[in-house]
């Protein structure tokens, strides 16, 4: 039997509620496919920091980095500034277990009504491959003549050769595997050293990738375009700020961040790559058994297919997709009146 351990940080808000809804789901389709799953519950979160003054301990890191993968719910609660549970907590999971690649799919679901009219299920299916460890989210920069007229304030984008090369490698290799088409979102208009680097990179792994076309696109234009003709997309990849965007945008076009799940991988499987919902931690339904599990249960899903149990996975969205097609079970968020428990249990229901 095949064991694996899964390091879950529940996080604050609904992360503590969708993370069991997931659970249950990776229990049910682990035991049908003789999989063994154990998971160490970790209470890294915003009342964490309160509580202690850090998000996680300072030896946070060495104790998940032996584990199969992470599974997290969302960190943020008001009170908490939300840099600090960004960089006191997923910045350095990401970053210490190189985990570049950012890996967010967009599928409308039968079920799922978009608020855009073209974006129709079965037309639209693509993935957002965002840079995850560099990029414009960076510390370099500083803030001079404070509260004077003068006042200056800087802030750098770091992009390497390795970090920005590795990352389209991903998303070139993906595109091959998929539907063969990758768009690369730019602005080298706009911002003249950076983005000219990063499209001539792209033009170099594209050389590598001769199965694959490829475009580049500014990323207003291509921001406009994701809105009005979602369906032309197969591979989109960005830098952190771009992709980061351009994903949560997809994800509103796909019907709502509580349905969207995202990877954070380590492609080369030196360390855990960790698997997120892409929402935040909800605090206007947090603790009312609300929130819809849709995105933790599709992240967890992307979990076992990184762990190599692809089938495992395509199992538990075929079960959603049945749920969101052919009953009315879901959550407000989505128009029903379900609650997490009530879905979830649907969705287990449908497993085989
Ligand atoms: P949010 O995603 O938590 O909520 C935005 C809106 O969507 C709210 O109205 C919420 O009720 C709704 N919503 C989100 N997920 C839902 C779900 N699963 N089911 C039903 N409704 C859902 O974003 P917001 O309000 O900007 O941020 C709240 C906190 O979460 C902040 O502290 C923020 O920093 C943090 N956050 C954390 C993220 C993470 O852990 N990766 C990502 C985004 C935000
Ligand atoms: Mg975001």
């Amino acid at each position: 039997m095949k064991h694996y351990r899964v390091a879950t940080i529940p996080g604050d808000g609904i992360g503590k509620e969708v993370l069991p809804a997931a659970r249950a789901v990776l229990d049910r389709v682990a035991a049908h496919h003789g999989l063994s799953l154990s998971y160490d519950e970790f209470d890294w979160s915003c009342e964490r920091y309160l509580a202690e003054g850090a998000m996680m301990p300072e030896d946070g890191l060495d104790r998940i980095r032996h584990h199969d993968s992470v599974l997290l719910g969302a960190v943020g609660w008001p009170g908490v500034p939300d840099h600090v549970s960004l960089w006191g907590l997923l910045i350095p999971i990401r970053r210490s277990f190189r985990q570049y690649v950012n890996l967010r799919p967009i599928s409308v679901l039968e079920g799922v009504p978009s608020p855009v009219s073209g974006a129709r299920p079965g037309e639209v299916d693509f993935v957002v491959v965002r840079e995850n460890n560099e990029g414009e989210y960076s510390q370099i920069g500083g803030r001079a003549f404070e509260g004077t007229p003068e006042e200056t304030v800087v802030q750098e984008s770091v992009f390497t050769r390795k970090g920005v090369e590795r990352v389209l490698e991903y998303a070139f290799d993906l595109a091959g595997r998929r539907g063969g088409r990758l768009t690369s979102a730019t602005k080298s208009n706009g911002i003249v050293h950076t983005m000219p680097f990063w499209d001539e990179l792209v033009a170099e792994r594209a050389s590598a990738h001769p199965d694959v076309s490829w475009e580049q696109e500014h990323i207003d234009a291509l921001a406009a375009k994701i809105v009005l003709a979602p369906a032309r997309f197969d591979v989109i990849v960005g830098s952190n700020l771009f992709g980061d965007i351009l994903s949560d945008l997809a994800a509103a076009v796909a019907g709502g961040i509580g349905v969207a799940p995202s990877a954070n991988l380590n492609p080369e499987r030196e360390f855990p790559s960790m698997f997120e919902p892409v929402h935040g931690s909800a605090p206007d339904i947090a603790g009312r058994g609300l929130a819809n599990p849709l995105g933790a249960i599709w992240s967890a899903s992307m979990m076992l297919d990184h762990l190599g149990h692809a089938e495992a996975g395509a199992q538990v969205m075929d079960a959603v997709r049945t749920v969101l097609a052919s009953s009315p079970v879901r959550t407000a968020d989505l128009g029903g009146t379900a609650g997490t428990a009530e879905f979830t249990a649907e969705v287990i229901g449908k497993l085989p």
